[in-house]
């Protein structure tokens, strides 16, 4: 284990009575996955299932039951939405390994390594197609307009990131705006739409999303940490794509503003001008851990979460909420 991996493993949390509390309801969620993944045309189904069966948390359509339960649903109503959230985002998945140029995903080759590019975009297009058909079958509009933005936001999010590579002057905010956008947004639309598919008042709804929003902050943040603290081995996803693309995430953001111009001509190098060699990302690493810019995007996290917490203080306590508030917990120590 090196500094950066111990800086995660001292976070460790559990998810696992929430999962309990929703394995029901996410048994119907796989069921309707894995029935509507289904296509005549073969690539699909065979593509579709190498990322689908490989696993994922399932951690937004898990928001999406429970977000249905806590605000009183007795019955299926957010089945169809969590299936549709999980849809969206297996399609993202799709097209931002692609987009990425990353090798591993869910502990399995890439698709596009497998099938190439244009087979992987189109069948994202497949099951983001899925997830409208979905969203219409369940006949509510107000779900339909939050995810449909949803949808709207992520992409919005993954171009303006594309956009913005390789810049090591990134400001925090465009960076915040960055990742709302590409994953905040659907987790908060995840929860939202639970929420409206119970038949939730507005205030429930409000409180929600932001519970999703923060979550999904926090969520991301951590993903970026991981990029340089985890291990490609729990990751499922190799650990160091966002250097070798030159992604200016926050652990690097931080730590270019606490090196200063000591490494500049190093970062100008590895980030700016995408020139790496052997070496380059674990001296990264090296500096982001020693500079503390691994903890200080963790802490950020780890305000997030807290956020997250506090925007369910307008539910009772119930073993429900305390999952939820697990889950926060968890979105900023994993290690998967
Ligand atoms: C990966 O999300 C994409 C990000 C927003 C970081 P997850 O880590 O939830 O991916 P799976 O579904 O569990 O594989
Ligand atoms: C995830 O961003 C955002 C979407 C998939 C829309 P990342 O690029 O950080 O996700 P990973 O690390 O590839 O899972
Ligand atoms: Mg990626
Ligand atoms: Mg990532």
């Amino acid at each position: 284990m090196n500094s950066a991996n111990a800086v995660i493993a001292r976070r460790a949390g559990s998810v696992d009575g929430l999962v309990e509390l929703a394995a029901a309801d996410m048994a119907g969620v796989d069921a309707l996955i894995l029935d509507r993944m289904q296509s005549p045309v073969s690539i699909i189904p065979a593509l579709a299932d190498h990322i689908i069966v490989a696993g994922g948390k399932r951690l937004r359509p898990l928001l999406t039951v429970a977000a249905a339960r806590l605000t009183g649903s007795r019955d299926d109503a957010g089945l169809k939405l969590a299936a549709a959230v999980e849809f969206i985002h297996t399609a993202t998945l799709l097209h931002d390994d692609v987009v990425d140029g990353s090798g591993l995903r869910r502990g399995k080759v890439a698709a596009h390594l497998i099938w190439g590019a244009p087979s992987s975009v189109l069948v994202g297009d497949f099951l983001f197609a899925r997830a409208f058909e979905l969203m219409v079958e369940t006949g509510s509009m107000k779900a339909m307009e939050i995810l449909a933005r949803a949808a709207r936001i992520i992409a919005e999010g993954e171009v303006l990131q594309l956009s913005r590579a390789h810049d090591v002057n990134l400001s925090q905010e465009t960076y915040l705006e960055i990742i709302s956008a590409k994953t905040a947004e659907l987790f908060a639309a995840a929860a939202e739409a639970g929420a409206v598919s119970a038949g939730g008042s507005a205030a429930q709804s409000a409180a929600l999303r932001a519970y999703g929003l923060n979550l999904g902050l926090a969520f991301q943040l951590s993903d970026d940490a991981l990029d340089y603290g985890g291990t490609t081995e729990t990751l499922g996803k190799n650990a160091g794509d966002d250097f070798r693309e030159g992604k200016a995430t926050l652990p690097l953001l931080f730590a270019i503003a606490r090196t200063g111009a000591r490494e500049r001509e190093f970062w100008e190098r590895v980030i700016g001008r995408q020139e790496q060699v052997e070496g380059d990302f674990r001296r990264a690493r090296d500096l982001i851990v020693s500079v503390g810019a691994l903890e200080a995007a963790l802490d950020m996290a780890a305000g997030y979460a807290d956020a997250a917490k506090r925007a369910l203080d307008i539910f009772p306590a119930s073993p429900l909420r305390d999952g939820l508030e697990a889950l926060a917990d968890f979105a900023v120590s994993r290690r998967a």
